[in-house]
C-alpha cells in the first residue's frame, strides 16, 4: 500500500509565546504541507530543557505552543500534534543514535558551538551537546521524507541523513533519509528593530519581535516603529535596506501580493505609509491569533484530549520504528515484547 510521503517538524517552547517570525517562516509551511503529506508536529519540550530553564514554567509554556499551533492552522484532525515527551520512543532512539554518532562529528554543530560560548562550555549541559542527536531521533523514529526548518537546523539536518545512512550500512535498510526543506528567503522574518538579525524570541528586547500574544496595538506600535534607513524609496533590496526589505516581506507573505506588486502600489509614497498599512494588517492577524488560542487555552480538557490523540497517532509510526531498530541492534528479546 503506498502512503504520502511524511513531513515532520517542531518548534521549541522556550518562549512564552511564538512571534511572527515563527508564524511565517515555520507555521505557514507547516500548514501548507498538510495538503500533501502526512504530517507529524510537535513540541520538542526535551530540547528545552537542555539549557536553564524554570520546570515551573515548562508545561504551561506547552499548551500555549499547542494552541499557538493549532490557531496557525495546524489541523489536528489530519495531522498528528503531539508533545515530544509523551512519545517516549524519542528518547530510546535517541540513545541508540548517541552509539553510531561520533565524538568529533558532534563537536562540529555550530549551534552547539553558538549556545554554549555565551556562558562557556564548561557550563553547557552534555543535554545541549547531543541535542542534535535527539534532534535526528525526532526525525527518524517516523521514518520523515521531508523536514520544514529554518537554515539555522540545516547542518542538524545533515547529522540526521549522516545518521541514519551510516545507520543503515552498518545494521541494514532501517530509515528514510530525510531531507530538509529550508524555507525560502522571501519567507525570513528579521528584527524590526535590527533587521539584519532574525527575529527571535530569545533576544531580550521585545520591540523588534512581534510576539503572537500581542495586542494589536502593541503590534501595531512595533511595526509603527520598525528601524528602516534614511532614503525615502521603498523597494526590496536586503543589503542597503534591510528595514524596508523585511517590512516588504511581511506584507507580501500576510497578503498574497508579490513584492514587486506592492514596490508599485507604494511607489511615490513614504515610509510611514506602508507601516501604517502594514500595522492594520499585522494587527489584525494578532487580534484573531489572539482570540482563537485564547479559546483553546480555556479548554485544557479538549486540548489533553487533541495532544493525546496526537501521542497516540505518533506512537503507532514510532513504535514499530523502534521495534526494528531494538531488533537490528542486536539486543535480546525481551519475554512479552519490549515494554
Ligand atoms: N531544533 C529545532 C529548532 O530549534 C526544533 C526541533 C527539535 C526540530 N526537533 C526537531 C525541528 C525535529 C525539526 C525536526 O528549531
Amino acid at each position: 500500500m503506498s502512503r504520502l510521503p511524511r513531513a515532520l517538524s517542531g518548534a521549541q517552547p522556550t518562549a512564552d509565546s511564538y512571534h511572527l517570525g515563527n508564524y511565517i517562516g515555520a507555521f505557514m509551511n507547516w500548514v501548507a504541507l498538510q495538503d500533501d503529506f502526512e504530517a507529524f508536529y510537535f513540541i520538542p519540550d526535551m530540547h528545552a530543557i537542555t539549557v536553564d530553564y524554570d520546570p515551573a514554567q515548562l508545561a504551561e509554556r506547552t499548551y500555549v505552543a499547542a494552541a499557538q499551533m493549532i490557531a496557525a492552522g495546524v489541523d489536528p484532525e489530519r495531522s498528528a500534534l503531539f508533545v515530544q515527551s509523551h512519545v517516549p520512543e524519542h528518547a530510546q532512539l535517541a540513545w541508540i543514535l548517541n552509539g553510531v554518532t561520533g565524538f568529533g562529528e558532534a563537536s562540529r554543530m555550530t549551534q552547539f558551538k553558538d549556545k554554549s560560548s555565551k556562558a562557556g562550555t564548561e557550563f553547557a549541559s552534555v543535554g545541549l551537546f547531543t541535542y542534535p542527536i535527539l534532534m535526528a531521533a525526532d526525525i527518524l523514529v517516523y521514518q520523515a521524507d521531508k523536514v520544514p526548518v529554518g537554515e539555522d537546523q540545516r547542518q542538524h539536518v545533515e547529522l540526521t541523513r549522516n545518521l541514519a545512512q551510516r545507520f543503515n550500512h552498518r545494521f541494514g535498510e532501517t530509515f528514510t533519509v530525510p531531507e530538509a526543506y529550508i524555507v525560502k528567503e522571501t519567507a525570513k522574518i528579521y528584527d524590526l528593530q535590527e533587521p539584519t538579525n532574525k527575529m527571535s524570541g530569545s533576544n531580550p528586547v521585545h520591540t523588534g519581535v512581534v510576539d503572537l500574544t500581542d495586542t494589536p496595538k502593541q503590534a501595531a506600535k512595533k511595526i509603527k516603529s520598525a528601524v528602516t534607513d534614511s532614503e525615502t524609496e521603498i523597494r526590496y533590496d536586503v543589503k542597503a535596506k534591510p528595514g524596508v526589505s523585511n517590512l516588504l516581506t511581511i506584507y507580501s507573505v500576510l497578503t498574497g501580493r508579490t513584492i514587486d506588486d506592492l514596490v508599485k502600489a507604494y511607489e511615490g509614497k513614504q515610509y510611514g505609509h506602508l507601516k501604517v498599512d502594514l500595522a492594520e494588517i499585522v494587527g489584525e492577524l494578532v487580534g484573531t491569533f489572539g482570540a482563537r488560542t485564547r479559546e483553546l487555552l480555556d479548554d485544557r480538557g479538549e486540548l489533553d484530549r487533541i495532544l493525546a490523540a496526537g501521542a497516540a497517532r505518533a506512537r503507532e509510526v514510532a513504535a514499530p520504528t523502534l521495534d526494528l531498530v531494538y531488533e537490528r541492534s542486536g539486543f535480546a528479546k525481551p519475554l512479552g515484547g519490549r515494554p
